[in-house]
């Protein structure tokens, strides 16, 4: 199950300290709770005390002198989109929705597009500049998928795959492509173009049956169960910026 978390606060409202820390990795709230106590969290350069809140947007706070780094009022979620559900934040046929299945404040946003029968790993966060350079194809991240596919792929089928298919909005770039098993294939790709995995996939004549998203970025997760979400660590959440620092 997702870790519980509270629904109930507004974007703007101050967040207590020990959720702010949690949040960007210092462990549990009561670990959190246990640093404060103990004098070694400042917040614009007083010591903190428990229970306090702080405006997240310009607080600067410090654990041990060292300035935690992430802002508080930013979160990242990675879920695990399960088939049914669509990429958007409101459908208008109000079918459910991958906002649905993640807390409802801070309210977040997708970072690009997972097809309604596509699963897999899909980030949503309210952090706009990251999600601008993960989707903008000039930054070129990497996705991974695995297609189950119709019937097994020659190897000229995973060559075309590599090598660039002819698509109705023009040539895909060079991808990664290769046999998982027989009918299965492992596919990464750097553009994001509408269906694309299944456009290439059907173009050199293997439709295919099941699409997961397995990889984005560094971002890996083999343990979160479909429907399932959690934060990002801080360790995830720094990789993910350096390599769209690296493609500038
Ligand atoms: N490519 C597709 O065809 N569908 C997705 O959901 C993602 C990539």
């Amino acid at each position: 199950m997702p870790p519980s978390t509270e629904n109930t606060q507004s974007a703007d409202e101050p967040l207590r300290l020990q959720k702010v820390l949690a949040r960007v990795g210092f462990g549990s709230r009561r670990v959190c709770d246990d640093l404060i106590a103990a004098g070694r969290v400042k917040v614009d350069g007083e010591v903190a005390v428990l229970g306090q809140r702080v405006d997240a947007e310009i607080a600067v706070v410090t654990v041990d002198g060292m300035p935690i780094g992430v802002r508080p009022d930013l979160v990242y979620y990675v879920l695990n989109k399960p088939i049914g559900v669509v990429t958007t934040a409101d459908d208008p046929q109000d079918r459910p929705t991958v906002v649905g299945l993640v807390p409802d404040e801070p309210r977040v946003f997708p970072v690009g597009r997972l097809d309604f029968d596509t699963e897999g790993l899909l980030l949503l966060t309210n952090d706009g500049e990251l999600t601008h350079r993960l989707t903008h194809p000039s930054f070129g991240v990497e996705k991974e998928y695995v297609a189950v596919v119709e019937s097994e792929p020659s190897r000229a089928a995973l060559r075309q795959l590599r090598e660039g298919v002819e698509l109705d909005d023009g040539m895909t770039a060079p991808a990664k492509a290769s046999l998982v098993d027989d009918r299965m294939i492992r596919l990464t790709i750097h553009e994001g173009r509408n269906r694309q995995v299944r456009r290439m996939c059907a173009a050199v004549g293997h439709p295919v049956e099941r699409l997961i998203r397995t990889r984005i970025g560094p971002l890996v997760d083999r343990q979160l169960s479909p429907g399932d979400w959690r934060e990002l660590t801080v360790d995830e959440l720094r990789s993910l910026q350096q390599v769209v620092a690296d493609h500038r």
